[in-house]
């Protein structure tokens, strides 16, 4: 909590908007475990949304966003699920629908969405499932979910500094598009979003 009001006072903080063309050549990447990719229902949200007692602080945290983002009802959270049914990943999938929710609940923190556009957030894959390429092929399939909502792109926005989350994105076919900064000065939060510059 301190932290958190401290970087309130001053901080600047780096992200990626990357974007994938849903027209553009791709071949989806393999998950060393063979998933699917369905909604979450209501009894994946215990197994997935839930940290149980021995969680990490970071893991308590992923989870209980995730969950508030639920219960906001904004767009559609996507489970990856195992062969078993087990959920191994989550993501929710917006559209321009959701333009004034989006900018209501994130304050500002995302574009808003052109008209054929799409918005990925959330990705989350368990720690035990981690590392096993699964959210490179959900994140795979989940975009292309995009095209039922008269999508052609889908945005999504990565910290600098989430290696694995990038590494996952560019595995899914989704490439810089903007750079993200978010400064807080005294309280006050700024969002700027600038093009990447070409390659
Ligand atoms: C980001 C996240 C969803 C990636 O899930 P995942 O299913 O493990 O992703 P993948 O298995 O496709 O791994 C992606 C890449 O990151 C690498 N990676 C995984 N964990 C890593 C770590 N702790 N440090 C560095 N690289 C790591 C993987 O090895 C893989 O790279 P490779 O293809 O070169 O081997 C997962 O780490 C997570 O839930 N993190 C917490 C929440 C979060 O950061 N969400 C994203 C918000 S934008």
């Amino acid at each position: 909590m301190i932290l958190d009001i401290r970087q309130r006072i001053r901080s600047t903080e780096q992200a990626i908007v990357l974007r994938r063309d849903l027209e553009a050549p791709h071949t989806r990447p393999k998950a060393a475990i063979e998933i699917d990719v369905r909604p979450l229902t209501e009894a994946d949200v215990p197994k997935i949304l839930h940290a149980g007692e021995a969680a990490s602080a970071d893991d308590v945290l992923y989870r209980s966003r995730r969950r508030w983002l639920l219960e906001s009802g904004l767009g559609t959270c996507y489970a990856a699920v195992t062969a078993s049914d087990e959920p191994c990943y989550v993501q929710w999938l917006m559209s321009e629908q959701d333009n004034a929710q989006i900018q209501s609940y994130f304050g500002g923190a995302f574009p808003i969405l052109e008209p054929g556009t799409a918005l990925l957030e959330g990705a989350f894959t368990p720690a035990p499932f981690r590392g096993k390429g699964i959210m490179g092929l959900a994140m795979s399939l989940i975009a292309e979910k995009a095209a039922d909502l008269d999508s052609r792109y889908v945005i999504t926005v990565v910290g600098t500094n989430n290696i694995p989350s990038l590494k996952g994105c560019e595995k899914a076919n989704f490439f810089p598009y903007l750079n993200r900064e978010v400064a807080w000065s005294m309280l006050r939060r700024k969002v700027t979003f600038e093009p990447v510059a070409a390659a």
